[in-house]
C-alpha cells in the first residue's frame, strides 16, 4: 500500500482502538501469564507495539517495569492518558528499529509482541531485523513471547482473495472491512471504512504473515528458540487446528526453562 508507513496503523486506529479492540482477546490471562514468565526474570518487560496500552498498563499495575514501545504517538498518548499509564514507560520507535535511548539496554525479562503486532512488519526484513534487536534486549534468561495468528493454508501460487466484509452496522454508522490476502507476498492489505452521516474514515491496515515454522526459523536466525507453543493465553493446546498460537522464546543461557 503506498504511502503506508510504520505510524499509519496506530494514527489512524489511535481514535477507535479501545472502543473496537479493548475485547479482542483475553487481557487478564494474558497479563497472568506475563506477570508469571516476568516475575522470575526480574520484571522488565518491553512490549512491542503496545497501542493504547491495552496489555501494558495493567501489566505495570502488576508491579512490573514496563516498557511500551510504538510508532505512534498518537496511540501512545491515549496509553498515557489512561489511569496507570503513568507507571509505563512509553517510547515512540520502529519496532524494527529499536533505536529509541530510553529503552533499557538489556536485562530484560520478557520482550512481548501481542496480538498479531509483529506482522504489523510488512517484510520478513523488518521482522527478522526486531527479532535481532529483541534478541540483543534480553536478559539471559529472557524470553519473547508472540501472539498471532496461524495463516490460512495455501502456497504462493494461489490467486489472490478479496473480500468485503460488515464488521458493524448500526443505525447511524456502517464499518466495512476491506481486504486482499495475497499468498504470493503473504501480506494481506486492508482498509476499515467508516460510513457515517459525518463522512467516511479510511483506516487502513497491512498484515505480513507467517506460519508458526516461518516465525520459528527467524527465530533461530536471531540465535533465539522455541520453548513453547499453546493454542492461546490459557495454555490450551496448540493443534492442527488451532487458529492462534502463543510462543514462547529464549536466547541466550535460558536453556529452555519456563515458569
Ligand atoms: C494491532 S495493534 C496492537 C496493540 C496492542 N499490542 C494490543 O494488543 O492491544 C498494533 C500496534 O502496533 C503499532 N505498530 C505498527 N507498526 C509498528 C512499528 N513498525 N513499530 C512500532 N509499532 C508499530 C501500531 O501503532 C499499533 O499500536
Amino acid at each position: 500500500m503506498d504511502g503506508y508507513r510504520p505510524d499509519t496503523y496506530g494514527d489512524r486506529f489511535a481514535d477507535v482502538y479501545d472502543d473496537w479492540y479493548q475485547d479482542v482477546s483475553d487481557v487478564d490471562a494474558t497479563v497472568a501469564r506475563i506477570v508469571a514468565l516476568a516475575t522470575p526474570r526480574g520484571g522488565r518487560v518491553v512490549e512491542l507495539g503496545a497501542g493504547s496500552g491495552r496489555l501494558a498498563v495493567p501489566l505495570a499495575g502488576h508491579g512490573l517495569e514496563v516498557w511500551a514501545v510504538d510508532a505512534s504517538a498518537a496511540m501512545l498518548a491515549r496509553l498515557r492518558a489512561k489511569p496507570g499509564g503513568a507507571r509505563v514507560r512509553a517510547v515512540v520507535d520502529d519496532m524494527a528499529a529499536l533505536a529509541a535511548p530510553d529503552l533499557p539496554t538489556g536485562g530484560v525479562g520478557v520482550v512481548l509482541c501481542a496480538f498479531n503486532t509483529l506482522f504489523n512488519l510488512t517484510d520478513t526484513d523488518a521482522q527478522r531485523r526486531c527479532l535481532a534487536r529483541v534478541a540483543e534486549l534480553l536478559a539471559p534468561e529472557g524470553v519473547v513471547v508472540v501472539e498471532a495468528f496461524v495463516p490460512p493454508p495455501g502456497g504462493e501460487r494461489d490467486a489472490a482473495v478479496s473480500a468485503v466484509e460488515p464488521r458493524h452496522i448500526g443505525l447511524d454508522e456502517v464499518v466495512l472491512t476491506v481486504s486482499r490476502l495475497d499468498p504470493a507476498s503473504r501480506t494481506i492489505v486492508g482498509q476499515h471504512v467508516q460510513i457515517t452521516e459525518a463522512g467516511v474514515r479510511l483506516r487502513p491496515w497491512v498484515l505480513h504473515y507467517a506460519a508458526p515454522d516461518e516465525l520459528d526459523a527467524m527465530a533461530a536466525e536471531a540465535g533465539l528458540h522455541l520453548v513453547e507453543r499453546h493454542g492461546g493465553w490459557h495454555r490450551e493446546a496448540f493443534t492442527p487446528a488451532s487458529d492462534t498460537h502463543v510462543s514462547v522464546y529464549a536466547g541466550g543461557r535460558s536453556g529452555g526453562r519456563t515458569a
